[in-house]
């Protein structure tokens, strides 16, 4: 295992450059710690267990594999040697839990965000917090909270295929990789480096007065699901179909469906209805 302890400056608020928006704050540094394992269960597993320690905000878990990757919703993450990136920060946060769901669109963005920073590479954001290409998934981010001697901590877990290697091959009509997005072999230490700035100064961000706004408001300039996306919505109980109307001040998605209600989803898995799943259903 190698420690580090990178510094990062952070470049104050930026929020909305509207008039009226953030205006940038004091400067402030934070020195996050990132700890290097050849190989590891899960880097979740192991931030949770740190964070139980003691381990202190902005604690970062990186592992070239993974032999037991979670992902959401109980499935596992396969995460093969050096063929993705596998990480997880610690995060304490000192807002209502009620605002914690945004801390998984915050993510995303940072995610969005250090892929066209450091591969110049645009991505979509599909609610809440998958990163796609060319409507195909590039990485995953699992959130989970865990109880600890100092309070309830938050882990957030990334995993980036940066090669096709990094999924199994069943997956390729619905999975893609940095490597082939950009045509270039990616590197792995440039993207970690531009993900925990990105993290960092989303984090700040949200962690402003008005921060549930702001990310909302980034969150939406990042991502085709916001507004206006047909999608269908598989709930536990229920599936259904609408358009995307915007997102809740929590980060819930409002769906208009056809008969003109608005559905508030705050769990679920969203998918893209095409145009022609929408004609055969018609009939026409
Ligand atoms: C998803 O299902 O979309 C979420 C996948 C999250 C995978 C990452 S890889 C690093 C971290 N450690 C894990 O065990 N899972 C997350």
């Amino acid at each position: 295992m190698k420690v580090e302890s990178p510094t990062f400056r952070l470049h104050g608020i930026v929020g909305n450059k509207q008039k009226g928006g953030l205006k940038p704050e004091s400067m402030e540094t934070f020195t996050p710690q990132i700890l290097r394992f050849d190989s590891l269960p899960s880097t979740n597993l192991e931030a949770a267990r740190r964070a139980i320690e003691g381990a202190a905000e902005g604690l970062c878990v990186v592992a070239a594999e993974q032999t037991a990757g979670r992902g959401r919703l109980q499935r596992e993450w396969v995460s093969p040697k050096s063929a993705g990136l596998y990480f997880s920060i610690i995060l304490r946060p000192g807002f209502e839990q009620n605002g914690w769901p945004l801390l998984t669109l915050m993510a995303a963005i940072a995610v969005h965000d250090a892929l066209l920073d450091s591969c110049a590479l645009k991505t979509d954001i599909k609610w809440p917090n998958d990163i796609l290409i060319n409507e195909k998934k590039l990485c995953g981010i699992l959130a989970e909270t865990v109880e600890t001697p100092h309070g309830r901590a938050v882990v957030v877990g990334i995993g980036i295929n940066l090669t096709s290697s990094s999924f199994p091959a069943d997956l390729y009509r619905v999975a893609s990789s940095v490597e082939s997005a950009t045509g270039k072999s990616p590197d792995a230490e440039v993207i970690l480096g531009a993900l925990v700035h990105a993290l960092l100064m989303q984090y700040q961000l949200l962690q402003h007065d008005r921060g549930p706004e702001v990310i909302v408001g980034e969150w939406c300039a990042r991502s085709s699901y916001c507004e206006g996306k047909r999608v269908r919505v598989i709930e536990s109980n229920r599936t259904l179909e609408g358009t995307t109307r915007g997102l809740q001040s929590d980060g819930a998605l409002r769906v208009e469906t056809d008969d003109g209600d608005i559905r508030i989803i705050r769990a679920g898995d969203v998918s893209v209805v095409r145009p022609c799943e929408i004609i055969s259903q018609n009939g026409s």
